[in-house]
């Protein structure tokens, strides 16, 4: 009993009146101690000050971005293209790199039902699953660098069981099963706009993924963190599931990143114009940042430098690679919360459940780039869009299977002749 005042009065702190009436009016003993469980391990005072915070958008100051050097692959002097290769197939060989790839979105763009991973795309190489496309990617490189490249996958709460009954079912696409870890990402509850949180159909808090920046938490408090340290991991790649040209293993990269005694690099490709709308590498108040489209002043959107490219026009495509260290770092620093207005189907005070058709509640996410604003500087490599970048994003148009397909099938194509 003492328990559920407790719960009550924590409530009541926090203005949950909507939940207190529910629980009070309508819920039975056993609802209530399920979402009295649940409440224990949600930090309600963070959701709230999230909430507070929900349409501040922190101002930039202008005159702290700053352009960001950067490698263009393509003009690399060839000893020092060799240089770089060298070190990275040394670290790879000696079986201290590690691929994670990011797979715990919801993928609402793309509409399609069941985790991105398994979606299924027709290429001039046949039918493939995105999953089955990174699992090609790690075979091709294990096949050249005679090692087996322990694959980590995040996944969320609403995706890790079907994730792993896919993988499970295609026999991990032929890939070494005891060298794939799954760890799931973390979540926070959504909040509506009149400050209550939202309550799902089954009478609980409804929690959704916080976010690509739960990497750096969720490996930690997963334990595979300190796992990959034991086993000698020492840099580790990390990716996104729907770039279907994205290069997983890349001994340049690794090597130019130690070459330049960064802990953290990140692959870039040109901007297309000014006004695409992507995010771009910067530095803001002397550190790296990625810098949104909606946040960069538009004088600084078509600012070129004397070659006449854009200064702030290195795309980041999700690309990225991590020391171990830089790891351990981040998996003890707070993130940013970025907030996006949602739809989001709720119960009311009398339990009814209420279909929603304008957006109407706050969700929270962290993002894995506001990381590298905690390292003084990092290693950008520029690479062609053409053979590294093919996104599937949405259903159609843009950025979908089909532009994808095309892209895949041309490098396909280049690469063969
Ligand atoms: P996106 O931001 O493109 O999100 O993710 P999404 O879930 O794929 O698609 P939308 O926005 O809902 O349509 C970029 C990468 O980050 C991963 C995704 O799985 C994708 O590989 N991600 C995103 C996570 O792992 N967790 C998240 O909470 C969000």
């Amino acid at each position: 009993m003492k328990k559920y005042e407790e719960t009550i009065e924590k409530l009541k702190k926090y203005e949950q009146n909507e939940i207190i009436n529910m629980m009070t009016k309508k819920y039975t003993e056993d609802e209530k101690n399920k979402l009295e469980e649940q409440l224990q391990n949600i930090n309600l005072e963070q959701v709230i000050e999230l909430y507070k915070n929900a349409k501040k958008i922190p101002a930039i100051d202008e005159t702290k971005i700053e352009h960001i050097k950067y490698t263009d692959l393509k003009s690399l002097p060839e000893e020092q293209f060799k240089e770089y290769k060298q070190i990275g197939i040394d670290v790879i060989k000696n079986n201290k790199y590690a691929v994670i790839t990011m797979a715990g979105g919801q993928g609402t763009r793309l509409g399609h039902k069941g985790p991105k991973g398994t979606f299924k795309i027709d290429t001039t190489n046949g039918e493939k699953y995105l999953f089955q496309i990174i699992v090609e990617s790690l075979q091709k490189a294990n096949e050249k660098y005679g090692v087996i490249i322990p694959w980590y996958i995040m996944t969320s709460e609403d995706n890790n069981d079907q994730t792993i009954e896919f993988l499970e079912k295609n026999n991990y696409f032929g890939y070494k099963k005891e060298k794939v870890k799954f760890f799931k990402q973390g979540k926070v509850p959504m909040i509506k706009t009149d400050g209550n949180i939202v309550i799902d159909k089954n009478k609980l808090v409804k929690e959704a993924s916080d976010g690509n920046g739960s990497i750096y938490k969720s490996l930690k408090d997963s334990g595979l963190l300190q796992e990959m340290k034991s086993e000698g991991i020492e840099w580790i790649f990390v990716g996104g599931v729907d770039n279907i040209l994205l290069k997983i293993v890349d001994p340049v990269l690794t090597g130019i990143t130690i070459k330049e005694k960064n802990l953290i690099s990140s692959k870039s490709v040109v901007k297309k114009n000014a006004k695409e709308r992507v995010g771009v590498f910067c530095k803001l108040n002397g550190v790296p940042k990625v810098i949104e489209y909606t946040e960069l002043p538009e004088r600084m959107a078509v600012e070129t430098d004397s070659n006449g490219e854009l200064m702030y026009g290195e795309v980041n495509i999700l690309s990225h690679l991590f020391n171990i260290k830089a790891l351990e770092k981040l998996a003890d620093q707070k993130l940013p919360y970025h907030t996006a207005f949602k739809k989001s189907n709720y119960l009311n005070e009398d339990t009814e459940f209420i279909e929603v058709s304008e957006p109407n509640a706050y969700k929270f996410e962290s993002y894995i780039f506001d990381g590298f604003s905690f390292f003084n500087d990092m290693s950008i490599l520029r690479v062609k869009r053409e053979d590294e970048f093919a996104p599937i994003k949405n259903a159609s148009g843009s950025d979908s299977p089909e532009t994808a397909i095309k892209l895949y099938n041309e490098y396909v194509e280049r690469n063969n002749k």
